[in-house]
């Protein structure tokens, strides 16, 4: 949540800010800034987004070699002009770009107060800035050292970039809970500052990830990091493996179509050298350096927000079924608050695309804390999350752009099926043969995938017949109740229809009472051992005249005459109908909100990357 970039060097800084906003956008969309360091600071931002910030600039001289900029997801104070970011001190000397909390911001802005400082916005890191001058001007400190010393006064998250006019050829960067990549430019003295590597990777592929209270000085040309207690760090300079294409909407109107039909690949990619599937061998560093402790796990906790909470559950599924282990699914929200009792031989499984998603990180750090072993699986490749887990594995589901997560989902899928079958072979719960069966059905998927694209028009159409509805319910049993749920996620999100997700049987405790001619009703029936019990749950929907869309496997004309619309996708095991079955919701939210006027890929109030509580 927001976005930050920073630029020192020989090229132009503003070009290189605002297109990297631009790919920052996802972050946050409230308002966007820039500051400029030539001789003087100059400050421009704007509410809203970048292109209204591009339209506030104009024609204005923006020639400098230093600069920085900011898109803002709003947390302290409304989304207006004046709490947009950058913020100044009181001099007007320093100017600064946050991304994160500063929690204990009331107190200090008090004792600011006392002391004659003047602020002109409700955010928390005008404070901040008002800090840093204080310290300087008060304790006789150098900039960097002032940093240090006021960031030891903050309790919070915090990823920022300052720039000094007293101090021209100056960069300051420190984050704790926020991330922040520095890129390394071919230039001597060429720095790029960003919460990721997007806005980096175009002019060098050398990065650093700074880690929790590390701050980065770049004086004199030269870069150094320091721990927040003055000690030289040896930074771990490592190589971008991202793309330029990945970043790009290749020929596709919204990032969120392209990653819904990049998913034959992404799936692909996460699965892809990780097995043999006629021996049903695994190449999984993770398995074969975390044997002996995942053959003796007792217990999986599953932990993860939105979507990636969905891909739990459906792991739940997973690991219950193939490897015959005790399985809990938490919100990592609540998880973190709450006093859980976890044991050594507990596997926690935090599931993240981001990688950065704060409730998740405070879960795992509990969990380590109590004895827990954590494996991360994630998108992001040098996110923090990774970082703080003790094995993991990425989905390698390419950048995930579109704020609706879509083909991380069905990633993370394919690797907890994978982590299951991988933990049922070491505790010997499944026999070769059958995890082989599994994995040679796993290699189908891509291209049933493929398939199940091409209702692509098949479900324009039927989203026209339901764009203007006020509610959806979605229903789902087994495996398919988590995507029930993640079908209604998405709709909600992108389309803003209210739309809920329920166990299919659950409905006649409660939701039937929503239902009547008015209502769509989502229904997967595909081919499980509880086809027969989804159909009754059909007929219940249509005796209350409920307008039933379901979900089935090819080939099945049965339901053609009791249902409103059938969407036949290509059938597959019960463990991997998740993957398939979640296509065609994917779209239908899709086609609905873009029908609706909405703006898919950044919805009203969302961003990615939530990095606050
Ligand atoms: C929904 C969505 C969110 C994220 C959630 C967790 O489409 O994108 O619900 O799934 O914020 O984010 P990560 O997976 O980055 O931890």
């Amino acid at each position: 949540m927001c976005g930050i970039v920073g630029y020192i060097g020989k090229r132009e800084a503003y070009p290189i800010v605002i297109k990297g906003l631009k790919r920052l956008e996802y972050r946050g969309y409230d308002s966007a800034g820039v500051a400029l360091l030539n001789g003087d600071m100059r400050i421009y931002k704007t509410k809203g987004k970048v292109a209204n910030l591009e339209e506030l600039v104009g024609k204005s001289d923006v020639s400098a070699h230093i600069g920085m900029g900011h898109t803002r997801w709003a947390t302290h104070g409304e989304p207006n002009d004046a709490n947009a970011h950058p913020h100044l001190s009181d001099s007007g000397d320093l100017s600064i770009i946050h991304n994160g909390i500063i929690e204990n911001y009331a107190t200090l802005k008090e004792g600011l107060l006392q002391r004659g400082h003047k602020f002109s916005s409700d955010t928390d890191t005008e404070v901040l800035a008002h800090l840093i001058e204080d310290v300087m001007q008060n304790a006789k400190l150098s900039l960097a050292d002032a940093v240090r010393a006021s960031l030891k006064q903050v309790v919070g998250a915090y990823a920022i970039v300052i720039l000094s006019k007293n101090h021209p050829e100056h960069v300051i960067a420190a984050r704790k809970g926020s991330p922040l990549v520095v890129g390394i430019g071919s230039d001597r003295g060429e720095y790029f500052f960003a919460s990721d590597a997007t806005p980096i990777v175009e002019y060098t592929k050398k990065v650093v990830y700074l880690k929790d209270g590390e701050i980065a000085i770049v004086e004199n040309q030269e870069m150094i990091i320091k721990s927040i207690d003055n000690v030289v760090q040896v930074p771990y300079v490592q190589e971008l493996e991202l793309n330029l294409e990945q970043l790009e909407k290749g020929g596709y109107e919204h990032f969120m179509l392209k990653e819904i039909y990049e998913q034959p690949k992404s799936i692909f990619d996460s699965y892809r050298g990780r097995f043999d599937a006629p021996t049903g061998t695994f190449h999984m560093r993770s398995l074969e350096e975390h044997a002996d402790k995942l053959k003796d796990i007792k217990r999986l906790i599953l932990i993860g927000c939105g979507t990636s909470w969905h891909a739990g559950l459906v792991g739940e599924y997973l690991f219950e079924d193939f490897a015959r282990l005790p399985v809990e699914v938490e919100y990592a929200s609540e998880f973190r608050y709450r006093n859980p009792v976890l044991y050594s031989d507990d596997l926690v499984v935090a599931i993240s695309q981001s990688g950065e998603t704060a409730d998740t990180l405070a879960a795992m750090d509990l969990s380590k804390r109590k004895s827990a072993t954590v494996f991360g699986v994630c998108n992001v490749v040098g996110s923090s999350i990774p970082r703080l887990s003790d094995a993991g594995a990425y989905t390698h589901a390419g950048p995930e752009i579109g704020v609706a997560s879509t083909k991380a989902f069905t990633a993370q899928v394919t690797v907890l099926t994978l982590l299951a079958l991988g933990i049922a072979k070491l505790r010997g719960t499944m026999s070769i043969q059958a995890i082989s069966e599994v994995m040679k059905e796993l290699e189908q998927i891509p291209a049933k995938i493929e398939k199940a694209l091409k209702l692509n028009d098949e479900i324009v159409e039927l989203s026209k017949l339901y764009k203007d509805s006020r509610n959806f319910l979605y229903l789902g049993r087994g495996y398919n109740f988590p995507v029930a749920l993640e079908g209604a996620l998405k709709l909600k999100e992108i389309s803003y229809i209210h739309a809920e997700g329920y166990p299919a049987a659950e409905m006649k405790h409660g939701p039937i009472a929503l239902i009547d001619a008015e209502m769509p009703v989502v229904v997967i029936a595909t081919n499980s051992e509880h086809y027969e019990k989804v159909v009754s749950n059909i007929q219940e929907v249509k005796a209350r005249k409920g307008r039933v869309i379901a979900v089935v496997s090819e080939g099945n004309k049965t339901l053609n005459s009791l249902v409103d619309h059938v969407i036949e996708v290509p059938e597959t095991i019960e463990a991997l109908s998740p993957l398939i079955n979640t296509i065609p919701l994917q779209l239908l939210s899709y086609h609905i909100a873009v029908m609706r006027g909405c703006n898919v890929d950044q919805p009203r109030n969302l961003a990615k990357s939530v990095t606050v509580e």
